[in-house]
């Protein structure tokens, strides 16, 4: 039998659907074994796991790692080992930075920063070039693996008002098969709002002002516009039953459409937001109980396809002020992610394999990072292991992240990533980092 680098054993792992008892064996960044500990191959380092779980490594494919000219709020070392703390393997960076992700030039400077200071897989979102044309080029040339379109406001070439420039880009990345993730809130649709409502100063005016309805409306006015366009359309952070629904009605129709919920929209509420105050705002923002159930309910019943972290990290003083229009709304999440979602499979709320399906593997499937997402032969031996029995209370004093503050703060999570592995070497021990910067890899548009 070949000799392997690493075998864990007196392990669990979630293995397609599935908690089996058995240990795994790693060869060149690789999983090369799956079986009972006594049919292993031997190995030159062999970690006892002690009884604890194994699953894939998460791949969040809404991160906003910032770095360049945004780097006090966060940078490619901070967040990736922020990451890698939170079990995530791989993760997808958003293009709303200075300079803007946009096109070939922007998003090579980008790649060349993040290579020298990740230490997890890293793949890119671009937002739209200004001349179609482009996307092809910053695809197959420049590696993103997707597009980003925000909405609410111009990032990028694409001017969120110009339907015909945003029908052009779409067609092409339909063209060429890569999807695109949306931000769904209207920016016409907010102004119309803003002038009802007049100044914007509270919270309570911004939950007024971003309501589960825009959200609804801009989804709507989406999936009409994509009808039979053949582009695969991602929705970001959805925060409403209806959209959840028409998203999987469009679905049934025939249209490629997946969406995305953050542990924010499923765990926080408005009122928590109200009492918590700016720090705890996001866009779009946390919503009533009643809503709150009703994701739940959606997404047990499997009509919501990822959980991403939608990490947005921000300076503690952008974060405070008098005004709602004073700070900026984002709140980081790499770090508590994975916990928050064992805590809920702790209470029953959903299962260890429905997690493992909404972080890892329809993530990499939605995405196309193969041989990823999934505890298999022959994939990257990307791997979190859990200690399902470990309670601690969240403390972001104690985050990789610079943005050391969360909603979530004192809360009492059951369940830690205790050691994370990134294509087979070892990134996080009990805590600590124990890969050098620049040790992760960028993962590159059909690579
Ligand atoms: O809350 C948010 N923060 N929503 C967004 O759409 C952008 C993000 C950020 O980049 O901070
Ligand atoms: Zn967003
Ligand atoms: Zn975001």
């Amino acid at each position: 039998m070949v000799k392997a680098d690493i075998t864990l054993t007196n392990a669990k792992a979630l293995i397609s659907g599935s908690i089996l008892r058995c240990g795994v064996a790693v060869e060149d960044g690789r999983i090369c074994r799956i079986a009972k500990d006594p049919n292993l191959p031997k190995a030159s380092e062999k970690i006892d796991l002690k009884g604890r779980l194994i699953m894939p490594g998460l791949i969040d494919v809404h991160v906003h790692f910032r770095d360049q000219a945004l780097s006090y709020k966060e940078d490619f070392r901070s967040g990736t080992m922020a990451a890698a703390n939170g079990g995530v393997t791989s993760a997808i960076d958003m293009p709303n930075n200075d300079p803007v992700t946009m096109n070939l030039e922007s998003l090579r400077e980008r790649i060349k920063e993040a290579e020298r200071k990740t230490v997890i897989n890293l793949a890119f979102y671009s937002a739209f070039p200004e001349r179609a044309e482009e996307i092809n080029r910053i695809v197959r040339d420049g590696g993103a693996v997707a597009f980003k379109l925000f909405l609410t406001r111009k990032v990028g070439g694409v001017d969120p008002c110009d339907e015909d420039a945003i029908i052009e880009a779409l067609r092409e990345s339909g063209r060429l098969g890569v999807p695109v993730a949306v931000h769904a809130e209207s920016i016409k649709i907010l102004r119309e709002r803003a002038e009802r409502i007049g100044e914007l100063r509270t919270i309570n005016d911004y939950l007024r002002l971003h309501s589960p309805s825009v959200e609804e409306e801009t989804v709507r006015r989406m999936l009409h516009l994509i009808g039979d366009m053949h582009v695969k359309v991602h929705f970001c952070h959805v925060s409403s039953a209806g959209t959840v629904k028409m998203i999987s009605e469009a679905r049934e129709s025939g249209i490629p459409v997946t969406c995305e919920v953050t542990p924010y929209h499923l765990l926080i509420s408005s009122s928590d937001l109200r009492v918590k105050g700016f720090i705890a705002l996001s866009d779009p923002p946390a919503r009533d109980r009643r809503i709150i159930n009703q994701l739940w309910t959606l997404l047990r019943r499997g009509m919501i396809d990822v959980i991403a972290s939608d990490h947005a990290p921000h300076a503690i003083e952008e974060k405070t002020g008098d005004s709602i229009l004073d700070v900026e709304a984002g709140v980081p999440g790499l770090e508590v992610t994975l916990p928050l979602m064992l805590t809920q499979a702790d209470k029953g709320l959903i299962s260890l394999p429905e997690i493992a399906s909404l972080m890892c593997k329809r993530p990499a499937e939605i995405f196309g990072l193969t041989g990823r997402g999934e505890l298999k032969e022959g994939n990257y031996a990307d791997m979190v292991i859990v200690d399902l029995k470990r309670r601690y209370k969240i403390d972001p004093s104690h985050f990789y992240s610079k943005a050391k503050y969360s909603p979530f703060e004192g809360w009492e999570v059951k369940g830690k990533p205790v050691k994370t592995f990134v294509n087979g070497r070892l990134v996080m021990d009990e805590g600590e980092i124990t890969a050098k910067p620049g040790s992760g890899r960028i993962i590159r548009w059909r690579s």
